[in-house]
């Protein structure tokens, strides 16, 4: 399965700050923002992944990223010219898609949870699409879907005016390769954009749409407004600092999902010593993994094996 990475917008919603910097690379607390989505793709077993920004940002993207070999990925890069929609992503995509299934993460979301990783990689051989529903407080600027009575989806609409539930839609889309074809045949909404939603519109009549409802147990965060921003940062702060555990580490993930080794890890770990970043990196060799372990693909035993 391959992944998109959605880095593109303006991030008018966040100037000043985002006028010269790329939102997708502000500060969440101790990484940028975009080393969490790129970490629940990693999580989805993804090592292949396509980073779309505007033209101006891309080499920022780059410098941080890189070709991600350093941390057993391969990142690939495309331009969105204009902010034309997040469904245009799918389209840019189209080539590095080919005939897999794909998965769509929003370079601004951030998810958190308990057992995500593995559910995510539920996903591979995914036929049709599946996407997710999240209770908020108030889903009026967000897509969402309506359930009837027995769970089933009815409707799904962007930005409702009137909201039909309080089930909002993350910016985490997986969809067979057929995503490509639905993509090509819509028509841009009133705000001139593609829809994600009018994809997702599009699944739902064919019958083929999966709806996940993500449990209160798993966190979701937005990031598009100051406040917003520092909530994040916040909540990041308030489990790692608790937890002694990094959310949104790519290179821990990488570690446990076996992409790199150990050696790999350490070297990771050198130039970042100075802001204990790295400190924490060269701790995670030397402690026996709890039940916290971010993949659960490390069990204790193979932790204390590799010591
Ligand atoms: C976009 C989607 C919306 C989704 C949201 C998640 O909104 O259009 O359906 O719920 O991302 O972050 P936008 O970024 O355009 O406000």
């Amino acid at each position: 399965m391959r992944g998109i990475l959605l880095a593109g917008g303006t991030g008018s919603r966040l100037w000043p700050l985002t006028l010269t910097v790329s939102k997708q690379l502000m500060p969440i607390y101790d990484k940028p923002m975009v080393y969490y989505p790129l970490s629940t793709l990693m999580m989805a077993g993804i090592t292949e992944v396509l980073i779309v920004t505007t033209r101006q940002d891309q080499e920022q993207f780059q410098r941080l990223l890189g070709d991600g070999s350093q941390w057993g990925m391969h990142l690939e890069y495309a331009v969105q010219e204009r902010p034309e929609g997040i469904a245009q992503a799918l389209l840019l995509a189209a080539p590095f898609i080919g005939d897999q299934p794909v998965a769509l993460i929003l370079g601004d979301n951030i998810f958190h949870g308990n057992g995500l990783g593995t559910r995510l990689a539920e996903n591979k051989g995914l036929s049709g699409a599946r996407i997710f529903a999240y209770p908020v407080a108030d889903p009026s600027q967000l897509g969402v879907v309506e359930f009837d009575e027995y769970g089933k989806v009815i409707s799904i609409e962007e930005k409702p005016q009137q909201p039909k539930s309080r089930y909002a839609v993350p910016g985490l889309y997986f969809y067979d390769h057929e995503v490509v074809d639905i993509a090509k045949a819509l028509r841009p909404s009133t705000r001139g954009e593609l829809e994600i939603t009018a994809v997702n519109e599009t699944y739902l009549r064919l019958g083929a749409l999966q709806v996940t409802v993500l449990d209160r147990g798993a966190a979701w965060l937005d990031t598009g407004t100051f406040e917003a921003l520092v909530q994040a940062s916040e909540y990041v702060r308030v489990v790692e600092q608790r937890q002694g555990f990094k959310i949104g580490c790519v290179e821990e993930v990488a570690w446990r999902m076996d992409l790199i080794d150990d050696a790999q890890l350490r070297t990771l770990a050198g130039p970042l010593l100075k802001s204990g970043y790295g400190a924490y990196l060269l701790d995670l060799l030397d402690r026996p993994d709890g039940p916290h372990d971010v993949a659960g693909r490390r069990t204790r035993a193979a932790a204390g094996n590799r010591l």
